[in-house]
């Protein structure tokens, strides 16, 4: 589950808000608020929940009307009303006794109202709960439970017909694609929405149907409870309970369901300020598998129209366009793709053959958008059918004799079943392919130039090279840090998380003073520990080699608690650091099988679905880090021996985020290239700005390696041609001859079109021009089969310009 989702910038906007003025207790008639940064807020009694105004953080100029969490820094909305209408800055939100909430726009335009029934408000007032009241003499005239905009909270109920909207996105909050109504049926359904009209589809999914339960009245409310438990409410009071028990207390926890803008439901819990530093961590979510919801007819399905939806490791929905389509509005990758050609049907020049070519995708479908259905086919047959066919614009072979023919656009794209043997035919017109093996003559002589002059540079780098680098790395940095630097607040607090502290002599008992060592790294050495009082039992201590200076001290806490901040299964986890004296620390969950490096090249070979399963593990690890995580981090050093295994043989990637902590103390130290020969960017050896795409770089290096169970450069070889992993691989490739990477493994062997998937897009990763390498969710994407690896171009070696 992807935590601390907010961008860090959400964070900070919270920070004026503490400073505000407060009002806590009775809102009275005439009251207002404007909007501005400066803003008074309206606290709830117990001051857990603040009523006001939220700056968006893409528009500094606007702002919502909402309720958020006051105690916790990440700042989480529960309440919005006018997330299609933000506010410009310096409207006014009054509280009037003959309408209610009122909020106009400077110029006095009404935005929003609370719609109340005609009685006089007599005041207003925010519960504890996070409810905010209009209160008649007697009555409660409008309340925020009865208007929700995405979230739930403990204690509110939902009644029929009264619907969650999703927002657009993490920070959009207009209406999104998503909403969740408990219908007149009983049912409780989740139904996309076509945008930008309100038009709700058909549901996509069903969390409760009336008709499963035994009870012989449907349910007439959602009630989520103070323990934190959801339900629908029959009414003979029986209720379906949708969350599995709930071990924490709601004492100690905020518990909310949020309707995400990915059209997950999903129930979550976080420390209460008062007990502790946390995130939002997911307790419950409902579909399981989005992706293979539901088709429903007119509307594009999760993703948008000709995208394909795969379920990444958070159990989120992540769309992607095949290849020869590329997505219409860049900046959304849930919108629509759109082919970059046209299908016509008009008489062109030259045999069809020509013209276009089929990108071949496996066990992906679109269950609807058929126009044909031609059976018994064979396969061949089918491609033809749909090649001479104008209108088809995907043609999918299944079970062996059936072909089905679709139109565009493509709706509701999603992985199926490996048993139906499926296998799409997609339609895209021959271009401007990159250059496959270009095999001019020079080549050879080229190649050989090439070879010794990297085995030059591998073999003795001059002082002067090596200060070269130096400089270079440090530029890169620079301009990293430079960046970070802007988002950082000059001389507020760390971001919060759940890290302990340690004193050194904590953890030099826990290591006996640093008796058993684990492994030794550019950042320091690792020593295994044993941590008595906790429950956590066996830990890995690193003890870092940095010299202090005196600004190091914030830099360093920062730093931590952004890498504290990461949580995702293929990341080893930081518990906890020291930072006391001179000594650095720490303090990482211990992982019992080592490294890849040693599980990879010493002793027996692990088999390719390891072998596999570990390259995906390290993909999506480091698309968290890139993409996903509240802070981005390069990780700068990919390479099998920062890979970790736990007892199942998952990857976890470790020391990402130290890249920056070294850099703050290389003013004082002399240093080595960031990152490990064999596995370094050409970015590196220039003045090129250093991106996520080094990562993506060093990524392609490490696939060769687990594919080929061989290191990256290998000067033992008996045969020089094969001495440079990157190099041998393209040639194989190239020749067609990849059962040389994988001699002697039968599983691989026996599985050599995904061998040749992943060459691609290793092939991909290691481009000399970092934007022509793939991102790491295209990466992921890519190995998972859901998206067809276009064919690579050649990774044409560096070419070191005097
Ligand atoms: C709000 O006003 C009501 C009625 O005037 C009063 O009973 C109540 O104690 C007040 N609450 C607070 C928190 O001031
Ligand atoms: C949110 O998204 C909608 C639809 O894409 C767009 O019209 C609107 O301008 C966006 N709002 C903000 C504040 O960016
Ligand atoms: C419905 O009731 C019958 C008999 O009372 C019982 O055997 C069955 O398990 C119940 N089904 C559910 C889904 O509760
Ligand atoms: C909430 O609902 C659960 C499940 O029905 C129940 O066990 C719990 O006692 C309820 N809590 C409260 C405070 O009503
Ligand atoms: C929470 O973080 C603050 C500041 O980082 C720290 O002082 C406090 O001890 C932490 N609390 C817990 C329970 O970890
Ligand atoms: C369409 O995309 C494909 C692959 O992405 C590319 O090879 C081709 O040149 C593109 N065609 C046009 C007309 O842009």
């Amino acid at each position: 589950m992807a935590l601390g989702i907010f961008p860090l910038i959400s964070f900070l906007l919270l920070l004026p808000v503490w400073a505000d003025a407060q009002t806590v207790g009775n809102i009275t008639v005439g009251a207002f608020l404007s909007a501005d940064e400066n803003s008074d807020s309206w606290v709830s009694p117990s001051g857990d929940f603040a009523f006001g105004f939220h700056q968006l953080s893409n528009n500094k100029n606007l702002f919502l009307l909402a309720i958020w969490y006051n105690r916790i820094p990440e700042k989480t909305l529960v309440w919005y009303a006018n997330g299609d209408r933000p506010a410009p800055r310096g409207s006014k939100l009054q509280l009037t006794a003959d309408r209610g909430f009122v909020l106009n726009s400077p110029q006095g335009e009404q935005l929003w109202n609370s719609e109340t029934r005609s009685e006089v408000v007599d005041r207003g007032i925010l519960d504890d709960s996070g409810n905010f009241m209009l209160l008649g003499s007697n009555s409660i005239l409008w309340e925020s439970f009865k208007d929700p905009a995405d979230t739930v909270l403990p204690s509110q109920i939902l009644d029929k017909g009264v619907a969650l909207s999703s927002r657009q996105s993490e920070t959009n909050f207009s209406k999104g694609r998503f909403q969740m109504v408990l219908q007149s049926d009983g049912d409780l359904v989740l139904a996309t929405v076509n945008l930008p009209s309100k038009h709700v589809n058909d549901p996509y999914y069903k969390i409760v149907t009336a008709g499963d339960s035994n009870s012989s009245s449907p349910g007439f409310q959602l009630v989520f409870n103070e323990s934190g438990y959801l339900f629908v409410l029959s009414e003979n009071e029986e209720r379906s309970v949708l969350t599995p028990t709930i071990t924490g207390s709601a004492k100690d926890l905020y518990y909310r369901a949020t309707l995400d803008f990915d059209g997950v439901f999903t129930l979550y819990s976080h420390p209460k300020a008062s007990t502790g530093n946390g995130t939002w961590t997911s307790l419950w979510s409902e579909p399981e598998n989005i992706c293979t919801s539901t088709a429903v007819d007119a509307s594009s399905g999760v993703c948008g129209f000709n995208s394909i939806c795969s379920l990444n490791a958070e159990k989120r929905p992540s769309c992607g366009c095949p290849r020869g389509y590329a997505l219409v509005d860049s900046s959304n990758q849930y919108g629509n793709c759109k082919p970059n050609f046209t299908l016509s049907c008009e008489e062109e020049p030259g045999p069809v053959e020509d013209l276009y070519e089929f990108e071949v995708l496996t066990n992906v479908g679109w269950p609807l958008g058929d126009y044909a259905l031609l059976e018994p086919f064979t396969e061949d047959q089918c491609r033809q059918s749909c090649l001479h066919d104008c209108m088809c614009a995907v043609a999918v072979f299944r079970e062996g004799v059936k072909c089905w023919k679709k139109r565009l656009p493509l709706t509701n794209g999603r992985p199926v079943p490996s048993h139906f043997g499926a296998k799409a035919f997609l339609k895209v017109r021959k271009g401007d392919r990159p250059p496959f093996c270009p095999h001019s003559p020079n080549q050879e002589i080229k190649n050989q130039e090439t070879l010794i002059l990297a085995l030059s540079v591998l073999l003795g780098m001059s002082v002067f090279f090596i200060f070269i680098l130096v400089t270079a790395t440090c530029l890169g940095f620079y301009f990293i840090y430079q960046k970070r630097l802007k988002l950082l607040p000059k001389n507020e607090v760390v971001v919060e998380t759940n890290l302990r502290t340690f004193t050194y002599k904590e953890l030099a008992n826990a290591t006996n003073e640093f008796k058993e060592e684990l492994g030794r790294g550019s950042f320091g050495i690792v020593y295994k520990g044993t941590l008595p009082t906790s429950y956590v039992g066996q830990v890995a201590v690193k003890r870092l080699n940095t010299v202090v200076h005196d600004h190091a001290e914030k830099e360093f806490k920062t730093e931590v608690h952004v890498i504290g901040q990461t949580h995702h299964r293929n990341l080893v986890r930081l518990l906890g650091f020291c930072d006391d004296g001179d000594n650095r620390l720490l303090v990482y969950e211990y992982l019992s099988n080592g490294s890849l490096a040693s599980f990879l090249f010493c002793g027996s070979r692990p088999s390719w679905s390891q072998r596999t399963q570990i390259a995906l593990g390290i993909a999506r690890g480091l698309l968290y880090l890139h993409e996903e995580c509240s802070t981005q981090i390069i990780h700068c050093d990919i390479k099998p021996q920062n890979i970790l295994l736990d007892e199942h043989y998952n990857a976890k990637i470790s020391d990402f985020g130290l890249a920056k902590l070294l850099l703050m103390n290389q003013s004082h130290t002399n240093t080595a290239i960031r990152g490990t020969k064999g596995y370094v960017a050409a970015e590196w050896f220039r003045n090129l700005p250093i991106t996520v795409k080094v990562d993506v770089y060093s990524f392609g290096v490490l696939l060769l390696e687990l594919i080929c169970c061989r290191r990256s450069v290998d000067m033992e070889s008996d045969m020089e041609e094969r001495a440079i992993l990157t190099d041998w691989a393209y040639d194989c490739y190239c020749e067609g001859t990849l059962d040389a990477l994988v001699e002697n493994d039968i599983d691989a062997l026996n599985d050599i079109a995904k061998v040749e998937r992943f060459v691609q897009v290793a092939i991909w990763c290691i481009q000399e021009d970092p934007s022509l390498r793939p991102t790491m969710r295209a990466v992921s994407q890519m190995l998972e089969g859901v998206v067809e690896v276009p064919i690579p171009p050649c990774p044409c070696p560096y070419a070191f310009t005097a």
